[in-house]
């Protein structure tokens, strides 16, 4: 099977500040992966140590079969990998439709356009000409998520996709990365809503204090939703 993302013994800091300590997880081809662990455990400096925000200084980085010393954040999506980041990010002086199609301008060929997504999100072709930022919290959700497919990657990485969000879209989200998953993408599910993840994941990683200390299978029952809330418990 082919490894898409891989991290080997990485080290990660901000500055003088060093976050991520001899950290290691691989993300195969198909997969679907949940990094669980409380605030501040360095998920987004994962994300942010593939995009090249945050400094690698030791270890190593492969997306697919490169090895990149100095990561930059097209980099990641030059190797089919798309970023859905913390807090959504979407451009505020472009209307839904624009925002999508800046992900399609990555141009990697595949079966997202704009008119599956609205399949997808029918909420966002009924909004398609308003602009990103006037959509509520779950919409500017699915846009999000909406202009990551755009790219038509081989892996997504998720970086807490539901905080916020009300259960009914939560519900929402979950049933999408779902089909996406079973449409062949990898999933990285960056996660602190462990019923998100038992009926999305089927494999978690756990990190305390910038490396991962955990990891095993998850399946949709009450014994692993119990075993990851073990994992995240203030
Ligand atoms: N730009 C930055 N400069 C310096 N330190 C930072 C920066 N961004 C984050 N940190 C610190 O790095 C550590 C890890 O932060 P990170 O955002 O990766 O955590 P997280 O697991 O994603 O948390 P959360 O669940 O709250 O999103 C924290 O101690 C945080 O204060
Ligand atoms: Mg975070």
């Amino acid at each position: 099977m082919s490894t898409l993302l891989s991290l080997r013994h990485v080290h990660a800091y901000y500055g003088a500040a060093h976050i991520l300590h001899d950290l290691s997880l691989q993300v195969n081809a198909g997969e679907r992966v949940a990094l669980i662990g409380r605030n501040g455990v360095g998920k987004t400096t994962v994300v942010n140590t593939v995009l090249g925000i945050a400094q690698m200084k030791g270890g190593e980085l492969w997306l697919g079969a490169d090895q990149l010393a100095r990561p930059r954040p097209y980099h990641a999506a030059q190797h089919g990998i798309a970023v859905v980041p913390q807090g959504r990010r979407i451009v505020a002086n472009l209307t839904v439709e624009e925002n999508l199609l800046l992900g399609g301008a990555v141009g990697r060929k595949g079966p997202w356009t704009v008119s599956e997504i609205y399949k997808l999100f029918p909420i966002l072709q009924e909004r398609a000409h308003t602009p990103g930022t006037a959509l509520s919290g779950g919409q500017q959700q699915m846009l999000a998520v909406g202009r990551a497919l755009m790219t038509n990657p081989d892996l997504l990485l998720l970086d807490e996709p539901t905080e916020g969000l009300a259960p009914v879209i939560v519900d929402q989200l979950a049933d999408i990365f779902n089909h996406v998953a079973e449409q062949g993408t990898a999933l990285l599910l960056i996660e602190q809503n462990m019923n998100l993840v038992v009926r999305v994941a089927y494999r978690y990683l756990a990190m305390a204090k910038g490396t991962v200390v955990n990891q095993g299978e998850v399946s949709n029952t009450q014994q692993s939703l119990e075993d990851l809330q073990s994992h995240v418990v203030i």
